[in-house]
């Protein structure tokens, strides 16, 4: 099959749309107005996506993507718009899923600003995984949207490979000795941290050599077949933690725990979150490693944090006493959480699936005046909106771009409570 046709819109995955026929085809790494060949479809989700294509002609709205393995590698899909259209990308999903307009603030930065990357290393490839794939790897020498450490983390970790022949993952199959480098880094105190995960073996007693310059150096190992970029923490060198620092307010890094991937933007998250409480007494509810309690427990709130996770709920401890403040983080499940009502403020920061039912039914028969809803998920926030508004009223919706050049955006609600 092939067939000429021509993107009309983006849709909410940030997918270009067009008609094939009587269906709605979609085209990765497209723009409204590209005039593209469709050679090759499979079926995604229920939606017809573009396997092989080819861009005829480009449609006069694209930039020029920074990245030479844009369009290639999974990581970005919009590099290819200007960044304001970006934006104005983002502002239409959350006003077509929430239905309501909603100003999305943006990055201060657009490359350089992502704090984390978990780079594949395969037989495949040293990178990030290939669009569309699990099995094929994107080969790189750096990442723009980390910024210029990636390179030098990459050259170290081929120079490493070489110089002591190791072996390399071989996906699907389960053989092979290095499986990921994870680099972290502070972007406002430019520590440096860099974890290698390996299956179980011997690691040469060279390593810590080939990445002096690292703060902190990490040897972790996934003894399972699961393909994830974390382990059992086997070595360190140097520091344990690295440290970033958000307007004034340090957080501790571990290769094992959670942190808002851009820094730039999270001082913007935090400030906003901060604005918005309201009285002396706070519950952080999936706390994580404390950032959003920390942050207005230093402004002076009386706060408590509940989260399900107990090393993230250590670290939140960790990160208090590191920054004076009297916050108490508790592990506990947000299903079983009671007397909200006897709160101030609730900040409710949920995973992808957004709030357990029964803490919906709570915080609508007894919550707080004031609620705070920050949400990675537009859909599972527009559901929880709908059983809130009962008691309710929606004050003020703000997008925040945590993630330039993918379909994804961070939505903070305010809510009051209605007599
Ligand atoms: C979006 S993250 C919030 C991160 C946190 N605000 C931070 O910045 O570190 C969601 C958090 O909810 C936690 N979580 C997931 N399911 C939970 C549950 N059932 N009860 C309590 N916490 C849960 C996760 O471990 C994760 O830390």
């Amino acid at each position: 099959m092939t067939a000429r046709t021509r993107i009309e819109r983006l849709d909410e995955d940030g997918l270009g749309t067009a008609s094939l026929g009587k269906r709605e085809v979609r085209v990765p790494f497209t723009a409204p107005g590209d005039i593209v060949k469709v050679d090759k479809t499979r079926k995604k989700k229920r939606k017809l996506l573009a396997t092989e294509f080819e861009i005829l002609k480009y449609s006069e709205l694209r930039t020029e993507p920074k990245c030479p393995y844009f369009g290639h590698c999974g990581g970005c899909l919009l590099q290819h718009l200007p960044y304001r259209d970006q934006i104005h990308f983002k502002e239409a999903k959350l006003n077509s899923i929430l239905g309501i307009d909603v100003e999305v603030v943006p990055s201060s930065k657009i490359f350089g600003h992502r704090n984390r990357i978990d780079i594949v290393i395969s037989t495949k490839g040293i990178g990030f995984r290939r669009y569309g794939t699990w099995w094929d790897v994107v080969d790189i020498e750096e990442c723009p949207v980390f910024g210029p450490s990636s390179r030098r983390v990459l050259s170290s970790v081929r120079e490493f490979i070489n110089e002591e022949k190791l072996t390399l993952y071989e996906i699907g199959k389960n053989t092979g000795f290095l499986r990921y480098v994870v680099v972290r880094e502070g972007k406002f105190t430019g520590d440096l941290m860099v974890n290698l995960v390996t299956s179980q073996g011997d690691l040469p007693s060279s390593f810590p050599g080939y990445f002096e310059y690292a703060d902190s150096l990490y040897w972790s190992v996934n003894r399972t077949q699961s393909d994830v970029s974390y382990g059992d923490v086997e070595m360190f060198w140097g520091r344990e933690y690295i440290t970033e620092e958000l307007n004034g307010v340090k957080y501790l890094i571990h290769p094992n725990s959670f942190f808002q991937t851009n820094s730039y933007q999270a001082v913007n998250l935090l400030k906003e979150v901060a604005a918005l409480v309201d009285g002396g007494k706070v519950l952080d509810l999936y706390s994580g490693v404390g950032t959003f309690g920390i942050y207005v427990g230093r402004e002076g709130a009386s706060v408590e944090g509940i989260e399900m996770n107990p090393f993230a709920v250590e670290m939140a401890r960790k990160n208090a006493e590191l920054n004076g403040v009297d916050a108490k983080f508790e592990v506990g499940e947000d299903r079983d959480v009671r007397n909200l009502s006897s709160y101030d403020t609730v900040i409710v920061d949920p995973p992808r699936a957004g709030l357990h039912l029964r803490l919906r039914r709570r915080l609508i028969h007894d919550g707080p005046e004031n609620l705070i809803y920050v949400s990675c998920n537009p859909k599972t926030l527009a559901n929880d909106l709908k059983e809130l508004r009962e008691r309710y009223r929606v004050e003020k919706v703000r997008g925040f771009d945590m993630f330039p050049h993918t379909p994804h955006v961070e939505v903070v609600v305010h809510l009051r409570r209605m007599e």
